[in-house]
């Protein structure tokens, strides 16, 4: 484990030296089912598995749940520990953005739609943050969960407009058994939020196949499953979009594979889900 920054440069770089290939999978930490996937992947595609845990200031809005968001690091230690990870990277906050830091990236478009309009800056605080740890750890391949499918969207342009000659990998959402996204903010939830939170997972489904059964108006999907997720205690609904998957840009009719993204509030937490419908 390291928490110095030129440590883990120096273990990637042993690592390049000799030939052996590198994946990174970045966490927040208090990880769940969902990483350990990211982690099987990034271990089947790469000789060494780095993960970091690092709980990055600036991707939360003032009025967000840093300060509360969970963390566990032995868990998490012994968790990597038990997925194989040969490095795990716990940066300091004061390292990452020491006094002076200045630099910020930045996308133009793809920050602008989904949970860039609700979440101003947040983008700019991962691109900025990955963008970092990248640089840091110097891997071939990075893994990104598809739950945060604008984040993969965005790491993915952010690589390919500033050739960082690195593979971004996608892996699918892993679900609970009722079908619920797996997240770290999923702790937050009591009881009955727990049990409502299954709403977003219910209301993509029944898109889907309002899609497959040949609706095509995005209106009318959107209103349906808003309908279903209102009807549900204390949820408040952030946004339902359908949208193009490599632009994020809204569609309105459905006429080939697009996204429907959601966020919504259970409760307090904030919780996102998307699905590709197909005609
Ligand atoms: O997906 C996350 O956990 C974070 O946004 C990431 C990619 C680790 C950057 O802080």
């Amino acid at each position: 484990m390291f928490r110095a920054i030129n440590q883990m440069r120096r273990f990637s770089v042993d690592l390049r030296r000799s030939g052996k290939t590198i994946a990174f999978v970045p966490t927040m930490g208090f990880l769940h089912q969902g990483h350990l996937s990211l982690m099987e992947k990034g271990k089947s595609l790469a000789d060494r598995l780095v993960v970091s845990l690092f709980v990055n200031p600036t991707q939360f809005g003032p009025n967000e749940d840093l300060a509360a968001y969970p963390m566990d690091e032995a868990r998490d230690l012994e968790l990597t520990q038990k997925a194989g990870v040969d490095a795990v990277f716990i940066p300091d906050v004061q390292h990452i953005y020491p006094s002076g830091y200045q630099t910020v990236v930045s996308l133009k478009f793809l920050s602008g739609h989904l949970c860039g309009l609700s979440r101003p800056g947040h983008f700019d605080g991962v691109a900025t943050v990955v963008t970092k740890l990248l640089g840091i750890v110097r891997p071939h391949l990075a893994v990104f969960g598809e739950k945060d499918f604008q984040q993969l969207a965005i790491i993915r342009q952010m690589v390919k407009d500033l050739e960082m000659d690195i593979d971004i990998v996608g892996a699918p959402i892993v679900r609970e058994a009722d079908g619920l996204a797996m997240s770290s903010r999923n702790m937050y939830l009591t009881g009955d939020q727990r049990q409502q939170a299954t709403c977003l997972f219910q209301a993509l489904t029944a898109s889907r196949q309002l899609v497959k059964n040949g609706e095509s108006s995005v209106e009318a999907i959107t209103r349906t499953a808003a309908s279903t997720i209102s009807a549900v205690p204390e949820t408040t609904i952030d946004y339902i979009t359908i949208c193009d998957p490599q632009t994020l840009e809204d569609v309105s009719f459905v006429s080939g594979p697009v996204l429907m993204a959601m966020a919504v509030k259970v409760g307090k937490p904030r919780l996102i889900d998307n699905m590709m419908l197909t005609p």
